[in-house]
């Protein structure tokens, strides 16, 4: 925080007057659920982004981020938020002011904002919601709005949606705006009703595996995996009332799978009914204690998103399969998009130096440059401090 503070008072010549915090979030189970309207099953970690902000005397935003010295002061009309590819990552910013406008708030205060992330860009730990948000709740204190924090959730995903064109679900915002210490959120994203779940892991921790890849493709494929689920839908809806995949059990889907044209979509639809199902399962074993059968569902969940679904690739499955030859791990999985970005595993304690040593030089003999291993701790949803 000292050194954001002081980056401010360089950069606008006053000191700030409020600061914020937004987390980044690891899913545990539950993945590319959200849009077809099944379970997941997030939390949100200490890693996030912070910010400092004053208010200045103008309609401008002035923004500053220390990730990007090289793009310096992004100056934003608040009269003008459309999307501009060279106001970079200030976009999300813009995008959250827009529809904070388009939904009635008055936004007019000029700000300064200065922010700072530790969640490495483009990991699949969800930089860009936990910025939405971030952006959201900085607007929702300095402008006195009066907003429901899942309304803000909502905004957030449609900045996703409609200012950058990649059609993600809800989870990562959800995640970011409720989510709490120690606690993971198994929510339904049909309806929205969530249950707080305790992460209780005992003499286990969660160890976050990054494969480092930058994840270039990762928006095109996501938007095509959407595109493929509804298709898939489309063609079970000629015989059954359902309006998601999510809606489907194991027994039903297997009886009707016929429907479906194509062997790539099955296996598209499969991924989405059986994961939706396994992180239901998976939840009430968590709440139970019962760790080991939820590291094998977390290990169901990869061998699933890796064939059905293909959103896995060479480096995050290096990663996950060689965690899974170590002492002390129940249970590994890619965790977000994918295509790269991050895993995570469930490791013991005593275990976890041996496991970062053992999967870290295996992925660099294999990947042929280094990842990189932090330990997840799970912490409060985005928050003024
Ligand atoms: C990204 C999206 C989420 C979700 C995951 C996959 O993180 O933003 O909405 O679809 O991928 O589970």
């Amino acid at each position: 925080m000292e050194h954001l503070k002081q980056a401010f008072l360089t950069h606008f010549n006053y000191e700030p007057t409020d600061s914020f915090f937004s987390p980044g979030r690891i899913n545990l189970i539950g993945e590319h659920t959200d849009y077809n309207g099944g379970h997941v099953f997030p939390a949100t970690i200490t890693l996030g982004t912070y910010a400092v902000v004053g208010k200045n005397e103008t309609q401008n935003l002035r923004l500053s981020s220390l990730n990007f010295p090289e793009v310096g002061v992004i100056t934003v009309d608040l009269n003008d938020l459309e999307f501009r590819k060279e106001d970079n990552w200030a976009n999300y910013v813009k995008g959250m002011a827009k529809y904070l406008k388009e939904a009635g708030h008055t936004i007019e205060t000029g700000l300064d904002i200065v922010l700072e992330g530790n969640i490495p860009n483009g990991s699949g730990l969800s930089s860009s919601a936990s910025l939405e948000i971030l952006a959201g709740i900085i607007f929702e204190k300095m402008d006195g709005l009066t907003l429901e924090r899942l309304d803000l959730v909502k905004l957030g995903k449609k900045v996703e949606n409609d200012y950058f064109g990649l059609n993600s679900g809800i989870m990562d915002q959800f995640a970011i705006g409720m989510g709490e210490k120690n606690n993971a959120l198994l929510l339904d994203t049909n309806t929205l009703i969530y249950e707080k779940i305790p992460v209780e892991l005992g003499d286990h921790v969660i160890v976050i595996m990054n494969t480092k890849k930058r994840r270039e493709l990762v928006d095109s494929k996501y938007n095509e995996r959407l595109a493929e689920c509804q298709q898939a839908l489309k063609e079970l809806q000629t015989e059954l009332a359902i309006q998601s995949l999510g809606e489907l059990d194991d027994a039903t889907f297997e009886a009707h799978k016929n429907l479906i044209s194509n062997d790539t979509l099955v296996r598209r639809a499969r991924h989405a009914v059986k994961e939706n199902q396994r992180t239901l399962i998976a939840a009430e074993h968590l709440k139970a204690g019962n760790l080991e059968a939820f590291g094998k569902l977390m290990n169901d969940s990869h061998v699933s998103l890796r064939d059905d679904y293909e959103v896995s690739g060479v480096e995050l499955d290096t990663l996950v399969e060689t965690a899974w030859e170590q002492p002390g791990v129940l249970g590994a999985r890619m965790t977000g998009a994918g295509f790269g970005g991050c895993a995570i595993a469930i490791v013991a304690n005593d275990q976890i130096d041996a496991f970062i040593k053992n999967v870290g030089e295996k992925y660099e003999a294999i990947i042929g440059y280094p990842g990189e291993f932090y330990i997840a701790e799970i912490g409060d949803g985005a928050r003024a401090l």
